[in-house]
């Protein structure tokens, strides 16, 4: 099932006859390689190790993971449903920090549980049936992103990303990438900076690949770069996405965000955070209550084929850092701009019903 829509970026998940296939974001931009997978270990096995990644698209992968886990079970109501449940745990035990597996996965599983009493054929339908809709809405949900996030851009501005929050992160268009889309979509060109996002590239390796692509104008720049480039005024304005925003407006996101964002303020360039709502989770109060992620050493002492610092280095890898909420200009998510207060306004946006 390739989507029927027109999306200028490769499409990194989507579900083909009876499995998913997941285009190896490890590979890339060097080679493009599918991965047909059709198990929930695969599944598992391809989120802890990036071969899918961006919170949306793990959900979104980890939904289908969960329909592959139980399309087969038969038998009593009571066996479907603990079955349910483990694979529930299992699949978002992968990864910690971006809220939206957790949420994708739980979603299903409301869902479900409202169809109890009902045969198990209908309870694995309804499974397959939310997965879709997961994935189908993402797609509505970054493209409303992004037009929610144009009126801040204009034509000929320059614009810094981190990581990749773009298509392949997400079922279609990205969140902070998706912007940039519709203002090519309108004519518009933009100047976009990627960071190389170091230890594993997402900057270099998807962000710059996925725009050149669609023929926007990107720039590639090392981490350490950006306050020089910011200084030289060819940056107005910094985008990124999220894996979780807190309650009072604290934002986790790929290591590196919170030096940006502070670099940001100091040269009073606006950072906007694109969120989904899927992203944002009241139930953890502030950043101080985010589970960050800790990758292998590997990743930075060799990550890339060859040995880059002395054998038995102690190394300290987290994946993502917090962005204390007052460096944050708004939080685009698909129902509108959020501003400060955000303790306040995202329980706001929270309580919209708006379908998008
Ligand atoms: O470790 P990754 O590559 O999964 O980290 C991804 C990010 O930090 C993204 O910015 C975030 O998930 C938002 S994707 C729309």
């Amino acid at each position: 099932m390739k989507q029927d829509y027109t999306i200028p970026h490769p499409q990194s998940v989507f579900w083909e006859n009876d499995h998913l296939v997941l285009l190896d974001q490890r590979k890339l931009p060097r080679e493009t390689v599918y991965l047909h997978l059709y198990t929930p270990e695969e599944v598992w096995d391809a989120i802890v190790t990036l071969a899918v990644r961006g919170a949306p698209a793990i959900g979104i992968a980890a939904v289908y993971g969960l329909y592959l886990g139980v399309r087969h079970v038969t038998g009593r109501e009571e066996i479907f449903f603990s079955e349910l449940e483990r694979m529930v745990d299992y699949l978002s035990s992968a990864r910690p920090t971006a809220v939206n597996l957790s949420w994708a996965l739980n979603r299903v599983k409301t869902k479900v549980e409202s169809f109890k009493g009902r045969p198990v054929s209908v309870l694995r339908q309804a499974v397959w049936e939310e997965a879709k809709a997961i994935h189908e809405e993402d797609v509505r949900v970054c493209r409303k992103i992004g037009e929610h996030l144009l009126p801040f851009l204009h034509d000929g501005m320059g614009i810094l990303t981190h990581c990749n929050a773009g298509g392949l992160a997400t079922g279609a268009y990205g969140t902070a990438l998706a912007p940039l889309y519709l203002a090519r979509e309108k004519g518009w060109n933009l100047k976009v900076y990627a960071d190389e996002t170091r230890p594993v590239l997402q900057g270099s390796r998807l962000t710059a690949y996925e725009l050149m692509q669609a023929g926007i104008d990107v720039t590639l720049i090392c981490d350490n770069m950006a306050g020089a480039v910011m200084k030289q005024e060819k940056i107005q304005a910094v985008i990124v996405g999220t894996d979780r925003v807190a309650a009072n407006g604290d934002v986790a996101n790929k290591i590196g965000t919170y030096s940006l964002a502070v670099l940001a303020r100091a040269h009073q360039i606006p950072f906007y955070v694109a969120a989904p709502s899927s992203s944002i989770d009241l139930a953890t109060e502030t950043g101080d209550g985010i589970p960050i992620e800790e990758r292998p050493a590997e990743e930075i002492v060799s990550g890339w084929g060859k040995p880059t610092a002395p054998e038995g280095v102690r190394v300290y890898n987290p994946a993502f850092d917090v962005t204390p909420a007052e460096y944050v200009t708004a939080i685009i998510t698909e129902y509108g701009v959020i501003r400060p207060p955000y303790r306040e306004n995202l329980r706001k946006c929270l309580r919209q019903t708006m379908t998008v």
